[in-house]
Formats: C-alpha cells, structure tokens, sequence
C-alpha cells in the first residue's frame, strides 16, 4: 500500500481524476468501480472537466457503484443513483446508461439483488480501477466494523455513527435509511487497483489504524493491506503522525 499525502485535497481531487481520465483514454473499455460521499466531488468536478475538454468516448466504460441505500429510489435526492447522475453522468451526458451499475435500492428480495449485483461483478470483472473513501469507523463502502473479510455484496445495517455522518445529506437523521446494499470486502480486493480517498482532521484516525494498525474486521479497511496494488491519497489534516514502514509494501 503506497500513502501519499499530496498536499491538499483539492490536489489528490485533481490528481486521481487524471488517473481515471487517462485509465478512460488508454483503456476505453475499462470497468471502473466508483464511490459517493463528500470526498469524492471535487474528484468527479474535475473529471468531468476533463473528459469535456478533450472529447473522451466513454461509451464502451463500464461503471460499478459500492454501494446504494435499501428503500430509497434512484430519484430520491439523498440516493446514490442520484448523486451519480448529479455529480457525473448527467453533467457528461455521454456514458451509456446500460453500463451504469448500482445495487437496486428499491428491490423486494434484497438478498436475490445481492446475488444478481455480486454475479454481475463476477461476470464483467474485475474492476480495473476501484475508488473508495473511508467512514471514521474504518468502512469501505458500507462495510461496517466486524464485516467478515471474505464477505460478498450483501445487505447492510449502517452503524450509528455512519447514519450520523451520513444524516447531513437528509433533512434529518430519522430519515436516514438503517440499512443498504453493499459490495462487500472480498467483491472489493478483486479489484485490480484501489485508490482510496481520505480528507480532513475526522478522517485522521482511520487512516492511521488503515496504515499502522492491525489487519482486522475491527476496522475493515486493513484488509486493503493485503492487496498488491493500492493508493492512498491524503491531505494534511489526514495524515499520519507517523508511517510505519512495514505498511508502506
Ligand atoms: P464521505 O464518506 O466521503 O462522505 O466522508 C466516505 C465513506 O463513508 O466511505
């Protein structure tokens, strides 16, 4: 695992939507597997820019969601699906809808949605390039604490703090869903390259267990400790005091 702190956040932003404009331009039949939340807007701002400015053909791009909350509706404002076509689909209209995948939030059967989402995976994979944030407890995607590591897509019930943290997209924290649907930490690591994402002072602690700490479901994370191919871009506030360099291989 490799951890860069690139100096601020608006920089890793501009840095790893290079790396997804130039995976699109020399790979444009990629399957990319993408992530919501607030660290990822300015990356998918930029993103957009460049793939206006230089005309990029994104038709044959394959997208894959983490992640989507059980019972709200792709229109609902606060549903991924949304944020998506909000932040990037809609604003480069050029994607081919059929390609655009997120777990069916609005599905009867989760567990049958679980099985059809994770056997999509298994048969367009693997995800070339996954991007990933981090929950203050250590999550990826909605991989709470105590996940097993060898978990597949499945359905979720959300922790207290990630519906606290999360409730700043809903107009209260009573209308933030108690459950989702997520790829779960074996569908991840078959990805064959990880960028992961991580801003501000509240993301500190994550990342120093992610680098330093134990490889354990207690902060589901460490797991990425053990893929060959991971990035961690940081800003100041996230940073670790310190690297412990057996973490860096
Ligand atoms: P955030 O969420 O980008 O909104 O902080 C990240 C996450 O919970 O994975």
């Amino acid at each position: 695992m490799r951890i860069t702190n690139i100096g601020s956040s608006d920089k890793a932003s501009f840095y790893v939507a290079c790396e997804l404009y130039h995976q699109i331009l020399n790979h444009p039949q990629s399957r990319l597997g993408l992530a919501t939340g607030g660290t990822m807007v300015g990356m998918y701002g930029y993103l957009v820019d460049l793939l206006t400015k230089n005309k990029l053909d994104v038709t044959h791009i394959e997208t894959f969601n983490l992640d989507e909350y059980k019972g709200l509706a792709p229109e609902h404002s606060a549903s991924y699906n949304y944020y998506m076509h909000q932040i990037l689909f809609d604003r480069y209209p050029y994607f081919n809808e059929a390609n655009l995948h997120l777990p069916n939030g609005m599905a009867q059967d989760v567990t049958a949605e679980s099985e059809r989402y994770e056997q999509l995976l298994a048969d367009r994979g693997p995800i070339d390039i996954q991007i990933l944030g981090i929950g203050e407890n250590g999550h990826i995607g909605f991989n709470e604490p105590g996940t097993p590591f060898d978990s597949v897509t499945h359905c979720v019930d959300l922790t207290e703090s990630t519906i606290e943290a999360n409730s700043r997209f809903f107009n209260n924290k009573n209308d933030v869903p108690r459950q989702a649907i997520s790829m779960g930490l074996s569908s991840i690591m078959r990805a064959k390259r990880i960028i992961l994402l991580a801003f501000g002072k509240h993301k500190k602690d994550a990342i120093t267990k992610l680098v330093n700490g134990t490889i354990s479901t207690d902060v589901p994370a460490t797991i990425l400790r053990e893929h060959p191919n991971v990035d961690v871009y940081v800003d100041d506030e996230a940073m670790p005091d310190y690297i412990n360099e057996s973490s860096r291989v």
